[in-house]
């Protein structure tokens, strides 16, 4: 089944309102490859900007709580997401997994919270390098993904991003085979736990950037792309989308 590739930038915790003209010409460059799904995820801050700035643009959440409301100072629910103009939300990230203590339980309810009020989800998971190396990273992700998988989901507002925890930031990416293998692998587990597994995008993540991205998107299983550091200027992320758009 042909899946539509899906770009999207993670911009953790940089960008200021100075930033915007950065979103607008990413999101400019976006327009003109129909043939790509292309979102950027902002500091909280600038979801509601973002939008303004670049109406009819995907603009998503870094991270939600699973309530609906209450005394979670600090906080923000899937509904206030949604309240300021955002259609999706990344749960699960690493830095929110190892930096905060998240279970994969607590990524599940985050999740089924996020679909509930209408968002779409990009659920993260990938291993440790201590894992990498003694062999045991399929298995290790596959466990995330049977603790952290929603009970139910639409399967059009549901994708997995790989991202090797090792790979992130350091300029360090799998090989082209062990990337297809673990997509492979993911999806495999998918057909078992949902039955949706043909609908749902796999993206890679890890040090994604203009010269790397065309081969990696190329590789078996692979939807798309999670971008950190390449996703905070057009001049290094358009080259990203570029590549996914000669790919179809
Ligand atoms: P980098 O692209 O900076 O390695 O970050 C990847 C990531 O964590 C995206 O969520």
């Amino acid at each position: 089944m042909a899946r539509r590739k899906y770009v999207v930038g993670n911009w953790k915790m940089n960008g200021l309102v100075a930033a915007l003209g950065e979103a607008q010409a990413i999101f400019a460059a976006a327009g003109t490859h129909p043939s790509v799904d292309v979102a950027l995820c902002p500091p909280f801050t600038l979801i509601g900007a973002m939008v303004t700035a670049a109406p009819g643009a995907a603009v998503g959440g870094q991270d939600c709580h699973a309530a609906a409301s209450g005394a979670f100072t600090g906080s923000v629910a899937a509904s206030m997401l949604v309240d300021t103009g955002a259609s999706l939300v990344i749960v699960g990230h690493s830095e929110r997994r190892e930096g905060f203590g998240e279970t994969d339980a607590d990524v599940k309810a985050k999740a089924e919270a996020a679909l509930a009020a209408g968002l779409s989800v990009i659920l993260c998971v990938g291993e440790p390098r201590e894992v990498r190396e003694s062999g045991g990273a399929i298995d290790y992700v596959l466990a995330q993904i049977a603790g952290s998988l929603p009970e139910s989901f639409d399967p059009a507002r549901l994708a997995i991003a790989y991202e090797p925890i090792w790979a992130i930031g350091t300029g360090l990416v799998p090989t082209v085979v062990d990337v297809a293998d673990m997509h492979g692998a993911i999806r495999t587990k998918l057909r078992e736990q949902s039955g949706a597994a043909a609908t749902i995008r796999i993206l890679y993540g890890g040090s994604v950037n203009g010269e790397n991205a065309a081969e990696l998107l190329d590789a078996g299983d692979v939807d798309g792309a999670l971008v950190g550091g390449a996703s905070l200027t057009a001049g290094k992320f358009v080259p990203i989308v570029e590549a996914a758009a000669a790919l179809g």
